[in-house]
């Protein structure tokens, strides 16, 4: 279903926009304001006081609204009756803003309108659509003005339907409302993070139609992008399905078996690595044989790796790299096409490698990591993915005595729903910290525990234990 949603203080045009917006997409409109209004003129005429819930929320049961076409408008109908003039009079703003602040009349009314938008395409305006009534709407405008164009608008309005006013009077009403609607206890007006806000103080309502259906065409631009990037990349991975050949697959295994035998790497604590759900791997970056270990004895088949595509300029080494399952990345610039493979494979539950530094550490001390790259933080924000890091001791060779650490997995869940800009630089921060604890950690195994799990384990529960006999230490003192 189509659900457009508009908020935004009185007068600001939301009824007659978004009512153009209905006759352009040829849907329905539904003006929630007016079952408000319904409600409370159902109230006054029954004579009980608006402010009182004990004495407006039992009629509502005897409240039926419906709306009728008629030509291009619609006539809302309070119980059979066409009521569509009286609830636009001026005091009946006022009262529709009083009963609105009623808990069991808002809860009335928003029961009927989601279950209009769940069976028609439609356009619905009010107060708390975007927050409150389709949360999860596609579509979310803000529509304001300033409140004195919105006086002026209101006071023409009136005018020339006969009634006598003055300005000032209909300014501070609208003063009035706009304090009631947005500080009322139960789903205030609010302009949520995501609606697309427009001005429309110094716009004409064709302007503001176009605006947001240019908006409306954007979002769905959008969608259709996403799925077309969806059917091109299962398209892409068809083709290399079909593609690679017997020999290359041949090939890919023999390289894959070579890797994992030649370089005979001593992995500790595979338990931590995680193999049926997404997951970044991070490792440090000594030589360009540092991923065969990875690949063959910890990612498998369903394992992704990114590498600069430098590699693929062969196209048999090119063909063997996707067959290894390499995403290839363009150095030094924005590669979208790699993000989205990535952000792809994780989506898909697979696992991706990637070296956080960029490039290979040549420097003289290899126990010192060289900055990070942005990117882990940026994927394992946008896809909430865990990261394992990975430690090799120190630069792996083929008649070296190599050794790979896999460290405990860790989130960032810190850092969900915050704006990715402003803190990728700090989950990046923390990611290297992660990496530099699990280096002092290694230092340890290889160094004081020469190599053996078992001293190391006993060395860290003593570690632990005298932590712990130093805190009591501490406590007694
Ligand atoms: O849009 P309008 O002026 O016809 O709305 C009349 C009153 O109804 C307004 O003061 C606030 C209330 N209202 C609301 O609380 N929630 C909505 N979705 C629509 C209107």
């Amino acid at each position: 279903m189509i659900n457009i949603a508009i908020d935004g203080p009185s007068g600001a045009g939301k009824s007659t926009i978004a009512k153009k917006i209905a006759q352009k997409l040829n849907i329905t409109y539904l003006d929630t304001g007016a079952m408000y209004r319904a409600v409370a003129l159902y109230a006054v005429e029954k004579g009980v006081d608006l402010s009182k819930a004990e004495e407006v929320a039992p009629l509502l049961d005897e409240i039926s609204i419906t709306f009728i076409n008629k030509g291009n408008d619609k006539s809302v109908c309070l119980n059979g009756r066409d009521v569509s003039s009286d609830i636009r009079k001026h005091e009946m703003s006022k009262y529709a803003s009083e009963v609105s602040k009623l808990p069991q009349v808002r809860q009335f009314l928003v029961e009927m309108q989601r279950k209009i938008a769940s069976e028609n395409d439609v356009v619905l305006d009010g107060r708390d659509i975007t927050s409150n009534v389709l949360p999860n709407s596609k579509y979310k405008f803000y529509l304001t003005a300033s409140a004195e164009e919105r006086a002026r608008r209101r006071f023409s309005e009136l005018k020339e339907k006969g009634q006598d006013i003055d300005f000032e009077k209909v300014l501070k009403d609208i003063a009035d409302r706009d304090y009631n609607d947005a500080n009322r206890e139960f789903a205030p007006l609010v302009k949520t993070e995501d609606s697309i806000e427009i001005d429309s103080t110094d716009k004409d309502q064709d302007k503001v139609t176009e605006l947001i259906l240019e908006h409306i065409r954007k979002i769905d631009g959008k969608d259709v992008a996403v799925e077309e990037n969806k059917r091109q990349l299962s398209e892409k991975t068809q083709k290399i399905a079909k593609k690679s050949n017997p020999f290359i697959k041949l090939f890919a295994k023999f390289v894959r078996w070579v890797m994992g035998g030649i370089w005979h790497t001593k992995i500790y604590f595979k338990d931590n690595f995680i193999k049926n759900s997404k997951a970044i791997v991070i490792c440090n970056h000594y030589s360009g044989f540092d991923p065969c270990v990875i690949i063959s004895k910890l990612l498998g088949k369903n394992g992704r790796v990114m590498m600069k595509n430098e590699i693929t300029k062969n196209k048999f080494i090119a063909s063997v790299a996707e067959e290894l399952g390499c995403i290839p990345v363009k150095r030094g610039e924005a590669d979208i096409n790699a993000v989205k493979k990535v952000l792809f494979a994780l989506n898909k539950n697979r696992q991706v490698l990637i070296f956080p530094e960029g490039t290979r550490n040549k420097g003289a001390d290899f126990k010192q990591m060289l900055p990070f790259k942005q990117g882990v933080a940026t994927f394992a924000l946008k896809a909430k993915a865990p990261i394992v890091p990975l430690m090799y001791y120190k630069k792996t060779g083929i008649f070296k005595k190599n050794r790979l650490v896999v460290g405990e997995p860790f989130w960032l869940d810190e850092y969900y729903g915050s704006k990715l800009g402003e803190v990728k630089e700090i989950a990046t921060d923390y990611i290297y910290s992660k990496m530099a604890d699990l280096r002092k950690e290694v230092d340890i195994l290889v160094e004081k525990c020469h190599g053996s799990k078992k001293k190391y384990l006993k060395y860290k529960r003593l570690q632990s234990k005298e932590l712990h006999v130093n805190a009591c230490h501490r406590s007694q003192e």
